[in-house]
């Protein structure tokens, strides 16, 4: 069976038999993947534990299928091509051939150093092939993989270390990113100085930043490789995984307390992440597929490792950022590598275009036929300029609207196949039954209406707890409306039945499309000793779609406001990273609360965005005359 849907009423057909009959559209689907045994049951779930299981008795490892299978037929085709930082430091490509000797090299030297089926393992390595060969290592010795993101500080490293008890860290001694050189080796030892599970650190070689080597502790990638070699180089047969083995945790923010990881598991996860790649994109063999993410994020994860890989296709990553050494960087990269599908993110859209066509204008586009944009709402005027500047009004956009915690896409376009409009994610994929709740949890039904927007039937890539503690899954997703996951986001549906995501209904903020929870800034900003209480909320950004804005209530004996702002973004960097600092921070004396002592983020949120013609009813605060003041003082600060 061809995976992929090739015209509109093929879409129309699929998706009513993916719904009117899930678990035979779904065997059929994973017909088309590598089992080394076959599933017992399809399908077994309730919303209510929740309990999940896709494939149960099936089989598998999901390298065999991004790497093993492919070999034979398509061995030399290129996997991955990786684009340094630095534009004069020379490429590098991995055929598929390649890429699984090099996993299996590392599997053994994972092996070597203690590592079975299981183990949890943080990854913090910059944007070079060695993040993809750690993270397929990982899954071909059943190790289960945690990658932080690059930015994130020695404190949420160590977080998510000790959450997942972690026994083992890969990291390099420093990363590039623009004219930065990051050092990471020296973060992660920061880390340490609180994980007591960690027994070692495999660091790999890529800045040659001086690093501190802990005997005992530490080693080098470079060597621990060597004796791999002087081993003979042996084969590391995959180990056989159950369909609902974890393959990886991926951390993420929520609205309440630290950030929480989510969990997949190998098959489900296989299935949907190859599926939805080559439909969404409707990939054609010898393509050139070009995903800006990091792999610290879900969308890294899926598409440009998982999902491409398993459909044997190649996919190019890019170690350094759009704007250097100018805002032309991912053009060049495009014209250099004759790139043909070109998969980012609405914030880069921005500033990209904030810098002028003159970065675009004379580059060799043409080679581009399909583009993609994902991790927030984006807005009409970028939509125009992907759609002509980049695509030369050729290359459907496909607006692929999923979280971390569903896999992969849920509802996007199929490019080429599905009609497209400006800021809409269109249509739910096969397999995806969304339905908006008002907040009661009663469906709206019909069309030109919006809510909550939720899902009311599992999917192959769905989460299937979050780590170390279920209940807090089950109440973070599955408890707001009975028998739905609530996805936190706001959406409406057209008159043709159209979905446009509006965005998060909940207290996260999405800035550069990265999740960042308010309490978790609110709690980093207040351990800054001379802060007594702050409320967070966002507002409308021109280039970041939101921007964190802090009112601080601060004790009086500082002088310097500009002082304390900087030291405030400094705690804000060491809990958390640079990401989540504030963008204004406005000092008030009292935060506008109920009697019950709730803060009203209602009316900060329309103090923030300028708005403050209407605030509303305000005769239930505690103190109805700091809003003045706090109004004041936020006209004072925009200037
Ligand atoms: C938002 C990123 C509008 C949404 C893959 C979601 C989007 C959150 C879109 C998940 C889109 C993602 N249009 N909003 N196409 N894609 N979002 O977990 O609010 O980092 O809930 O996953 O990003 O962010 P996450």
């Amino acid at each position: 069976m061809d995976l992929q849907i090739k015209s509109f009423e093929d879409y129309q057909n699929t998706y009513q038999h993916s719904v009117e009959n899930p678990e035979a559209f779904w065997a059929g689907i994973a017909e088309n993947f590598y089992w080394r045994r076959k599933w017992n049951n399809v399908l077994d779930w309730n919303f209510k534990e929740p309990k999940i299981k896709w494939f149960e008795g099936a089989k598998l490892n999901i390298t065999e299928n991004c790497l093993d299978r492919h070999i034979y037929q398509h061995g030399d085709t290129p996997a991955i091509i990786w684009e340094p930082n630095d534009p004069n430091e020379a490429h590098r490509v991995l055929t598929y051939k390649q890429l699984l000797d090099k996993v299996e090299q590392f599997s053994n030297v994972l092996k070597n150093n203690g590592v079975r089926k299981g183990d949890r393992i943080c990854i913090y390595l910059p944007m070079v092939p060695e993040l993809v060969i750690a993270v397929l290592a990982c899954a071909r010795i059943g190790a289960i993989h945690s990658v932080v993101f690059g930015g994130f500080s020695a404190q949420s490293i160590a977080d998510r270390i000790n959450d997942a008890d972690c026994r083992l860290v890969i990291t390099s001694d420093g990363g590039f990113r623009g004219t930065k050189d990051i050092e990471l080796k020296s973060i992660v030892d920061d880390a340490l100085v609180q994980c007591k599970s960690v027994e070692r650190v495999i660091v790999l070689t890529r800045t040659r930043t001086p690093v501190s080597m802990i005997k005992g502790r530490d080693v080098w990638w470079e060597d621990e490789i060597k004796k791999v070699e002087t081993q003979g180089n042996p084969p590391c047969p995959a180990e056989e995984m159950d369909a609902e083995d974890m393959l990886f945790v991926l951390y993420t923010s929520g609205s309440t307390g630290k950030p929480k990881g989510v969990v997949h598991t190998c098959g489900g996860y296989m299935v949907y992440t190859g599926y939805t790649f080559t439909n969404a994109f409707q990939y054609q063999p010898g393509e050139v597929y070009f995903c800006t993410a990091d792999i610290g994020w879900i969308t890294g994860h899926s598409y440009i490792v998982y999902g491409p890989l398993s459909q044997g296709a190649t996919s190019l990553m890019f170690e350094g950022i759009p704007t250097w050494p100018d805002a032309g960087r991912l053009w060049d990269i495009v014209e250099k590598h004759h790139v043909n599908i070109l998969y980012t993110a609405p914030t880069a859209i921005r500033s990209l275009m904030a810098a002028g066509d003159s970065y675009v204008d004379g580059k060799n586009l043409s080679s581009i036929t399909k583009l993609g944009t994902v991790g927030e709402p984006i807005n009409e005027e970028a939509w125009h300029w992907y759609d002509q500047k980049i695509g030369h009004g050729k290359a459907p956009i496909v607006d692929t609207w999923w979280q971390t915690e569903t896999g992969g896409f849920l509802i996007s376009p199929i490019a080429g196949v599905t009609p497209t409009v400006p800021g809409y994610a269109m249509l739910p994929l096969p397999g995806v039954q969304p339905i908006l709740v008002d907040e009661n949890g009663k469906e709206i039904t019909g069309n030109d209406v919006s809510g909550n927007l939720c899902i009311k039937f599992p999917w192959p890539g769905m989460l299937r707890t979050t780590y170390g503690d279920h209940e807090r899954c089950r109440q973070t997703y599955f408890s707001a409306y009975e028998n739905l996951y609530f996805t936190g986001d706001g959406c409406l549906r057209d008159e043709n039945g159209y979905y446009r995501i509006t965005g998060r209904v909940d207290d996260v903020l999405n800035v550069s499309g990265h999740r960042i929870g308010t309490a978790e800034v609110e709690n980093a900003i207040n351990m800054h000793s001379d802060v007594i209480e702050s409320a967070v909320v966002g507002y409308p950004h021109a280039v970041k779609g939101q921007g964190i804005y802090a009112f601080v209530i601060a004790s009086q004996h500082h002088t310097d406001e500009e002082l304390t702002r900087l030291d405030i973004n400094k705690t804000v960097s060491r809990i958390i990273g640079a990401i989540a600092k504030p963008d204004k921070i406005q000092f008030v004396s009292g935060l506008p609360k109920t009697r019950s002592g709730k803060i009203m983020r209602r009316i900060l949120r329309k103090i923030a965005e300028g708005d403050t013609s209407n605030l509303g009813d305000t005769t239930t605060l505690l103190d109805p005359g700091v809003v003045d003041e706090i109004k004041e003082g936020a006209e004072k600060l925009r200037g």
